[in-house]
């Protein structure tokens, strides 16, 4: 077998968009530790699980997996720096974060997007990395939003849209997915559009809610699954993945995501856009547009 390029490898391997995590846990002596972590992922629901692979090479690999549990706390997208500090050589990693004791024990950053506090279920063996699998014992979510990461790179999706609605050229559209359907309207040319509105004050979720209130419809907005600039149009769209709930919408009409029924969404980038969708509805793995109304890059989520 031929030697895989470990730096190509590494690079490949931090290719798709994830999560940035702070693992804590108490050291040896009571001190409070914790390193930056993105291998972070859920692994069940019932008993509730999460693993993260800690490198062999960590100062703190002995304290770590001999800890009683550890607590994964997600980072919100304004917290580059706690990142960067629990990524770098410190001292005290802690001494310029707010943090309390878990309900569990482990250390709980404050201003996070979400926290598990966990038991450790057990540590196994994985190449130059150890898995710690935890049970969950408690946990909270706040709606900050997430900070990502991909291609060695902080993603912050929710702040560019705001920067971008302050700018005042930001149009949000609701893609209202529903069992393999988005429901499209009339965009008063014979064609069908998807639901969109210019984004002010009010912000970027709130604006695509009114797209869905309008709508007639009980859903909420989930994630960002397209941002790209519109150079024709002098202005930047943003594009949310909805959830609804079932009931007659009072504008427009659910439309499956097939190539045949979408051939009347005029816009050839909301075209292409659908397109992608009904692909990846069906794999389940989705991901997010970043470039123009031309070309861009879809970025996997994990
Ligand atoms: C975004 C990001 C993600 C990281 N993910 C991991 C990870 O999943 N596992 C790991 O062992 N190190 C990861 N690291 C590297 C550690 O945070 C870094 O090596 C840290 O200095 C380890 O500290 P320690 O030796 O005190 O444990 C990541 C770093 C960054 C910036």
């Amino acid at each position: 077998m031929t030697a895989l390029d470990p730096r190509a490898l590494r690079s490949a391997f931090g290719s798709f968009l994830t999560g940035v995590t702070v693992v804590t846990a108490y050291g040896n002596s009571g001190e409070p530790i914790g390193f930056t972590a993105n291998s972070f992922t859920s692994v069940s629901l019932e008993p509730p699980m999460v693993l993260v692979c800690l490198a062999k090479t960590s100062r703190n690999y002995n304290a770590l997996t001999s800890a009683a549990g550890f607590a994964v706390n997600i980072l919100a997208e304004t917290q580059i720096e706690v990142s960067n500090r629990f990524a770098r050589p410190a001292e005290d990693r802690f001494a310029t974060v707010d943090w309390k004791t878990g309900p569990h024990g482990s250390p709980i950053i404050a201003g996070v997007s979400a926290w598990f506090d966990c038991a450790m279920h057990k540590t196994v063996d994985a190449g130059d990395h150890v898995i710690l699998i935890g049970t969950v014992v408690a946990f909270a979510q706040t709606a900050t939003p997430g900070l990502g990461y991909a291609r060695g790179a902080y993603v912050t999706p929710a702040m560019t849209a705001e920067a971008l609605a302050q700018n005042g050229n930001l149009v949000a559209s609701a893609v209202i997915e529903r069992n393999g359907s988005v429901l499209l309207i009339d965009d008063g040319n014979g064609g069908m559009a998807l639901p969109e509105t210019s984004v002010g004050g009010e912000g970027t979720t709130a604006a695509v809610q009114s797209l869905i209130d309008a709508a007639g419809l009980t859903g909420k907005p989930g994630f960002i699954y397209s941002i790209f600039e519109d150079t024709g149009r002098k202005r930047q769209n943003i594009a949310f993945l909805c959830s609804a709930a079932q009931g007659t919408p009072r504008q427009g009409v659910f439309v499956p995501l097939t190539s045949a029924a979408l051939d009347d969404v005029s816009d050839p980038a909301n075209l292409a856009m659908l397109e992608r969708l009904g692909r990846e509805a069906a794999t389940g793995r989705f991901g997010i547009y970043y470039g123009n109304q031309n070309s861009g890059d879809v970025r996997v989520i994990a």
